[in-house]
C-alpha cells in the first residue's frame, strides 16, 4: 500500500490504459478519481475501484473544456483539498495522411492531446503547490519522438508537444516538490490500436525486439513507477513502454 491516503485524478479513465493506471493506484491505496468523456465507462471502472478497497469517484469530463476541468479538480480535492496525483491518460488517434487530413481532424486530436494535458495540469497545480509532494504523469507516444508510422501527423505531433510540456513544467514544479513525467507507450492492446489495419499492426510487431503488442497492464506499471518513491528523484523523463520498438 505504497500511496495510502494519496488522492488521484486520472483522465480517460473509462477504458484500456486509464483504466488499468486506475487499478494499479487503487491496488497501492489510492483514492480514484475516475474522470472520462464517457461516464458511463467510468462509473464501471470506479465500482471496480471500490471493488479493490479504495475510495473513488466518477466524473464526466471533457479534457478540452477548460470549465470541466477546473470542476473535476475542485470535486477531487473536495473532502481533503489536496489531489496528490494527476495523470493525464485521455487522448485520442486519428489514422491517415497529411492530403486527407481536415482542418477539424488536426484541432480536435490537438484539443484533447495537447491542451487537455495543459489544462488539467494548469488546474491542478494549486491544489498540489505547498503541499510539498505531487506527482504529473503524462501519456506520450513513441510517435511523438519519432513521427508515426500507424498513426496521423497530428497525432504525433500533439504527443512531441506533451514531451515538450512535461519537460517545461517539470522545472516549473520541481521547486514545489512536484515532480513531472511521462510514459511514451508503442503499440499497446486497446481499443484504440484495434481499429489500426492489421496488416500494418503484424509488420510492425515482426520488427519489434521484443515481439508482442504491450499490455494495458505493462504501461500502468510504469506509470506507477513514476508515482512511486522510488522514482522520487527523477523528474522530466520520457519512459518507454514500447517493446523495444525505439531506443533513444
Ligand atoms: N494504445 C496504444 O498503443 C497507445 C500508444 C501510445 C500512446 N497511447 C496513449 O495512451 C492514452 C490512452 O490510450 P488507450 O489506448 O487507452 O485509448 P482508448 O481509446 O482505449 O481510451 C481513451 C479514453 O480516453 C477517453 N477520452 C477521449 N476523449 C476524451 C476527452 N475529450 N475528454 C476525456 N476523456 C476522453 C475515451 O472515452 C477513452 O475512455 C492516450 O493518450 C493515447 O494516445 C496509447
Amino acid at each position: 500500500m505504497r500511496l495510502k491516503d494519496k488522492v488521484a485524478v486520472v483522465t480517460g479513465g473509462g477504458r484500456g490504459l486509464g483504466r488499468s493506471i486506475c487499478l494499479a493506484l487503487a491496488r497501492e491505496g489510492s483514492s480514484v478519481v475516475v474522470s472520462d468523456i464517457d461516464v458511463q465507462s467510468a462509473k464501471k471502472v470506479a465500482c471496480e475501484v471500490k471493488e479493490i478497497g479504495s475510495e473513488a469517484l466518477a466524473i464526466r469530463t471533457d479534457v478540452t473544456s477548460g470549465k470541466e476541468v477546473d470542476a473535476l479538480m475542485e470535486a477531487a480535492a473536495e473532502d481533503s483539498g489536496r489531489v496528490d496525483i494527476l495523470v493525464n491518460n485521455a487522448g485520442i488517434c486519428w489514422v491517415g495522411k497529411v492530403e486527407e487530413m481536415s482542418e477539424q481532424d488536426w484541432d480536435r486530436v490537438m484539443a484533447v492531446n495537447l491542451k487537455g494535458t495543459f489544462l488539467c495540469s494548469k488546474a491542478v497545480i494549486k491544489f498540489m503547490k505547498g503541499k510539498g509532494w505531487g506527482r504529473i504523469v503524462n501519456m506520450a507516444s513513441a510517435a511523438g519522438k519519432t513521427g508515426g508510422l500507424l498513426v496521423g501527423a497530428n497525432y504525433s505531433v500533439s504527443k512531441a508537444g506533451v514531451i515538450c510540456f512535461t519537460k517545461s513544467l517539470a522545472k516549473e514544479l520541481a521547486p514545489y516538490g512536484i515532480t513531472v513525467n511521462a510514459v511514451a507507450p508503442g503499440l499497446i492492446d486497446t481499443d484504440m490500436t484495434r481499429s489500426f489495419p492489421k496488416g500494418a499492426v503484424a509488420s510492425t510487431l515482426k520488427s519489434l525486439p521484443l515481439g508482442r503488442m504491450g499490455s494495458s497492464e505493462d504501461v500502468a506499471r510504469a506509470v506507477l513507477f513514476l508515482i512511486s518513491e522510488d522514482a522520487g528523484y527523477i523528474t522530466g523523463e520520457i519512459l518507454d513502454v514500447n517493446g523495444g520498438m525505439v531506443m533513444d
